[in-house]
């Protein structure tokens, strides 16, 4: 399973973790950047990995910023990714097992080191349950059809 990884510099380090995490427990993946501290804007580095996803090259994705939640607020912008900002283990388990999610969005200033690697670990280690949840998720994917149907037809 390919996983790509990507930051801004307010999550920069704890992508550096994240990297370090994968490494140590087999996984494969590509770091999409930021490379540096040096201050950048999260959507442009959410987008190369989100896409990397939604593109079916990379399983999952793992997107670090301050707060977690402007990169995915821009990841979940892209069709067919389901990003979910998790602080807990709990949360993050259930995301892939009800919510199919493919993308995992953490924060650096939320989380400290020992409970971000948590809940990444419960996010890797959770499959997605199908069931009674798959259509729920189906009806995700037709809002992204149904605006995405508008937004074609407004240009
Ligand atoms: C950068 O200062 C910060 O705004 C960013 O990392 C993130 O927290 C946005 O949601």
């Amino acid at each position: 399973m390919k996983i790509a990884i990507a930051s801004d510099h307010g999550g920069f380090r704890l992508k550096k973790q994240v990297a370090a995490y994968l490494q140590e427990n087999g996984y494969s993946y590509q770091d999409f950047g930021t490379l540096s501290d040096e201050a950048v804007d999260y959507p442009d580095f959410a987008l190369s990995a989100a896409q990397a996803v939604a593109g079916g090259e990379y399983a999952l994705a793992i997107l670090c910023c301050g707060t977690g939640v402007g990169v995915s607020i821009a990841a979940n912008k892209v069709p067919g990714i389901r990003a979910a900002n998790c602080s807990d283990p709990f949360s993050a388990r259930l995301s892939r097992e009800h919510n199919d999610a493919n993308v995992l969005t953490l924060g650096e200033r939320v989380l400290g080191c020992g409970l971000a690697l948590e809940v990444l670990a419960a996010f890797l280690q959770g499959r997605y349950l199908g069931g009674r949840h798959a259509c729920r998720v189906e009806k995700i994917r037709e809002i992204e059809v149904k605006f995405l149907g508008r937004g074609e037809a407004d240009r």
